[in-house]
Formats: C-alpha cells, sequence, structure tokens
C-alpha cells in the first residue's frame, strides 16, 4: 500500500510537471495510468480533467472535474470544473459554479479571475464593478463609447449601461461623435447642450471635472483657449476642493511612437494651469488602452487599461498593435487626504493573444 502511495505521488508530479510544461498528452498518459489502478483518486481526475482542457476536449474534461469535484470540496477543482463548463458552452452551470465557490472561498484569487472574466464575457461587466466593496460611487467612462460614433452604436451602450446601478459620467473621445453622444444621453444633465462637451460634478468632498479634449478629424488631444479657459473658471470658483480630472487623451507621451505622435495641442498652457491650482489630485484618462501614470505638473496623471483590446507596449516598434487580453478599469479612492488608484483586471489570465494591426 505504502509503496503504492508512493508510486501514485510521484506519477502525479510527473504529469503536474509535464502540464506546467505544455505537455498535456503526457500529463493525459500518465494520470490515466493512475486512474486504472485507482479509479476514485480525486487528484489524478483533476490532472486529467486538466490535460483533457488543454486540448480542447472541454466535455470529456467536465466529467472527470465533476468526478473530482463530489470526491473533495476544493475550490481549485470548482474553478478549472467551472472553466471546463464554460468551454464546453454551458455559461450557466460555470456561473453558478463559480457564485457557490467564491461565497464558500471569498478570497481565491483564481475563481474570484474566472467569475470576473465570465461576467465580463457575458456582458456583465457592470456587476463585475458593483460587486466591488466599497461600492464606487461613480463610474467614469473617459472616451471612446463607440467605434464610430454611429447612433445605433451609442444604443446598444446605453442597454449595457442600463443594468448599472452606480451613476455613469461619460467624457467623449476620438471615436464618438459629440451631436449623438450628446442626444445618446440627453437624460445626463450634467451634460452642457452646446459647445464642448465639458462638466463639473461634486462627489462628497471631492470635485470631478469632465474635460472635451476631442481635435476635430483627428485621433490626437487638444484643449483650445475656449476650453482651457472654461477649466481655468471651474478650478478657480472651488480651490479648496480635492479634484479629479476626467478626460480621453492622456497630456504625456507613452514611449510608443505611433500613439504620441498624434500629440496633444495645448499642453503646455493645461500643464500651466495645473500646476497653478494645486487641489488637482488627479488627472485620469482612456485612450491608449494600458495602464501608465506619470507625474504631470505638480499631480499624477494616469490612464487605464480597456474594457476592449488592450495595446501591445513594443516600444521598438513602429506598429500600434492592439491584442485581446485581460479587461481591466482603474479603481480610485478619496483617502480624505488624498486619492489612492489600483488597476483591476476581469481576466487576469489573459485570453488567447490574438494579434491584430491598428492603423496608426
Ligand atoms: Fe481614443
Amino acid at each position: 500500500m505504502a509503496i503504492g502511495t508512493a508510486f501514485t505521488d510521484e506519477a502525479l508530479e510527473r504529469a503536474s510537471l509535464a502540464l506546467n510544461n505544455h505537455r498535456a498528452k503526457d500529463a493525459e498518459r500518465i494520470a490515466a495510468e493512475v486512474l486504472q489502478v485507482e479509479p476514485r483518486h480525486v487528484h489524478a481526475s483533476h490532472i486529467l480533467g486538466r490535460a483533457l482542457l488543454a486540448q480542447g476536449r472541454a466535455e470529456d474534461a467536465v466529467v472527470l472535474l465533476e468526478n473530482a469535484a463530489r470526491g473533495k470540496h476544493d475550490p481549485e477543482i470548482d474553478t478549472t470544473l467551472a472553466m471546463a463548463l464554460r468551454q464546453a458552452g454551458r455559461s450557466a452551470d460555470a456561473l453558478n459554479r463559480l457564485r457557490r465557490t467564491t461565497k464558500r472561498h471569498p478570497r481565491f484569487a483564481p475563481a474570484l479571475r474566472e467569475l470576473g472574466s465570465l461576467l465580463f464575457a457575458l456582458d456583465q461587466s457592470e456587476e463585475a464593478i458593483e460587486a466591488l466593496e466599497p461600492r464606487p460611487d461613480l463610474i467614469l467612462a473617459t472616451g471612446d463609447l463607440t467605434d464610430r460614433g454611429k447612433p445605433k452604436e451609442y444604443r446598444r451602450l446605453r442597454k449595457l449601461l442600463a443594468h448599472s446601478s452606480i451613476p455613469v459620467f461619460v467624457v467623449t473621445g476620438n471615436h464618438d461623435d459629440r451631436g449623438a453622444l450628446r442626444a445618446a444621453f440627453a437624460d445626463h444633465p450634467y451634460l452642457p447642450q452646446h459647445g464642448p462637451l465639458q462638466w463639473t460634478v461634486d462627489v462628497g468632498p471631492l470635485r470631478v471635472i469632465g474635460l472635451d479634449t476631442v481635435r476635430k478629424r483627428h485621433p490626437g488631444g487638444e484643449l483650445d483657449p475656449e476650453r482651457l479657459l472654461w477649466l481655468a473658471e471651474r478650478l478657480e470658483e472651488a480651490p479648496a476642493r480635492p479634484t479629479l480630472i476626467a478626460m480621453h487623451h492622456p497630456p504625456f507621451a507613452i514611449g510608443v511612437g505611433p500613439v504620441d505622435a498624434h500629440g496633444f495641442r495645448g499642453v503646455d498652457a493645461l500643464a500651466a494651469l495645473i500646476a497653478s491650482h494645486p487641489q488637482v489630485a488627479r488627472i485620469v484618462c482612456g485612450h491608449v488602452h494600458r495602464a501608465v501614470t506619470v507625474a504631470f505638473a505638480g499631480t499624477a496623471a494616469s490612464t487605464a487599461p480597456s474594457t476592449a483590446p488592450q495595446l501591445v507596449l513594443d516600444r521598438a516598434g513602429a506598429l500600434y498593435r492592439l491584442r485581446l487580453e485581460a479587461a481591466g478599469f482603474a479603481l480610485h479612492r478619496w483617502t480624505g487626504s488624498r486619492i489612492t488608484s489600483e488597476v483591476c483586471y476581469l481576466d487576469a489570465r489573459g485570453a488567447p493573444a490574438r494579434a491584430q494591426l491598428w492603423g496608426a
């Protein structure tokens, strides 16, 4: 008996190693041999399930993993089973299992990540955000809310946002159309009816300012004298209120040539204005599909990861490439004396890299 256990342990160690080295067929063979001797071995069933899953045999993996899950309440097995169920097209079963697992094991990160990823894939990213504790006071959508600025795209966006019980504030980007955005969000009273889409909203002790950095028929950023004057007046009227500025284009280079080449007209005047208003605690931006943070004019300025494909940080390359990988967002919190920011991802495993070229 002792010899058998030692053999099993050693075999399963080899099988794990094979799996980790992407030799799924070897792992399958070894785990299957163990199961021939010990048909109810939980760990062997789990490894065989993982090996089958790695080879795209999700339905076979489900059978093995359900056996393993019956033999032991283990969050790791439950999470692998949920992944297999999802790949086998049984998303509702996967969701139920993950909800049960995360309830029992609220700190088990792989299950939480898989749940976030699944909710996102099921168009339930709002649920993933609303599940945050503490619950955010508002969601800032920092521009490029659509791809081509068409009314039907905004209708689809409104449908997606309709599930959110957290108020959403929108900023315009170079892929938006001011008129179509304004019409689609006509019930958002903070949006002005004419001119640039700039606004302020006070949330507790914090002032949030949305800026319109769109440059006509150009992917780059711009703040002309009219928009800067508006910002100066808003900053002057509440100099003691900690202020967060949300804008689409980052006012700094990120080190990726084709993106930086778009430029930002008026950025020096913006920097001078921010430098003379120390209440500006943070500038948050979108546009570049990647989290980058810099010191800017006496404050911190950052971009956020995208809820869509992410920018490939290929600083040596001449192409602006996007890749399907973890969707994410930035979470900002006013502590009473400063803003702390963290970057959250809904799928830390990353989706299969499907690189796609993006015209610079
Ligand atoms: Fe953009």
